[in-house]
């Protein structure tokens, strides 16, 4: 089948662009409000976008009455935010943060969790997350939208701090992905959770320097010799 975005014939029961790109990385960012109130919601619009140093960004669709969501609102009034790793084992809790509360609700107490201070940002982190990026603002782009929650916010934040929980961390230096069971975004309302690893070492016969396929672990500089 094909079909025409601007049209948007594709003729099915369900839309089905969300399900075209999976699954998707939950960025949980909590921010703080210009008068102090914490905030906490997820965005499956978000990914990493380069390492070096390391940026993330946000695509945060704007509400069905055209205004900006809280965290758009606090990140631009405030220039922080938090990035928190969803869990399985976290999921209800998510949910419960996803809802449209008003401005100034605080998601960590509706959702029964716990703040951990941040070391370089004021932004409090989800305790019981196992990876956590402090972050600062960099740049918002606004994308025109067609309809009422069309328009996006762009939101680019560069990454201070990182905060990996030792228990994750195995012996040979990478994380234990796993153990962690990362929750990822799906279309429609569907979820998937990493349950299984496995490794493609990068072929340097395809014209791959060595630093370049170090690069690609997310290495900065060069290869140790
Ligand atoms: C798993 C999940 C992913 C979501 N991803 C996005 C997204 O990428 N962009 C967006 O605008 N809203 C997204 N939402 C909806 C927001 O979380 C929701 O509008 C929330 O109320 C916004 O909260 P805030 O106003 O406190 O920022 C998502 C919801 C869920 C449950």
């Amino acid at each position: 089948m094909f079909y025409e975005t601007a049209k948007n014939d594709h003729g099915l029961s369900r839309p089905p662009f969300k399900a075209c790109v999976v699954p998707r990385a939950i960025g949980w960012l909590s921010t703080i409000s210009a008068d102090g109130v914490s905030n906490l919601a997820p965005y499956s619009q978000f990914t990493n976008l380069t390492f070096d140093p390391p940026y993330v960004l946000v695509s945060i669709n704007q509400g069905s009455e055209s205004q900006r969501k809280d965290t758009t609102r606090n990140i631009e009034e405030t220039g922080e935010f938090v990035y928190n790793m969803v869990t399985y084992d976290l999921r209800e809790a998510m949910n419960i943060t996803a809802a449209g509360f008003e401005y100034g609700v605080d998601e960590f107490e509706k959702a029964g969790l716990t703040k951990a201070p941040s070391n370089l940002v004021k932004p409090f982190r989800v305790a019981e997350s196992p990876i956590q990026f402090e972050c600062k603002h960099f740049q918002t782009i606004r994308l025109p939208g067609d309809g009422r929650v069309g328009t996006a916010d762009i939101i680019i934040g560069k990454v201070v701090g990182v905060h990996i929980k030792d228990e994750f961390l195995l012996p040979d230096g990478k994380i234990d992905i796993v153990k962690i069971k990362p929750l990822a975004r799906m279309g429609y309302s569907d979820y998937t959770y990493v349950d299984k690893v496995f490794e493609i070492a990068p072929s340097l016969q395809a014209g791959f320097s060595t630093d370049l396929a170090h690069g690609l672990e997310g290495a900065t500089g060069s290869m140790p010799k």
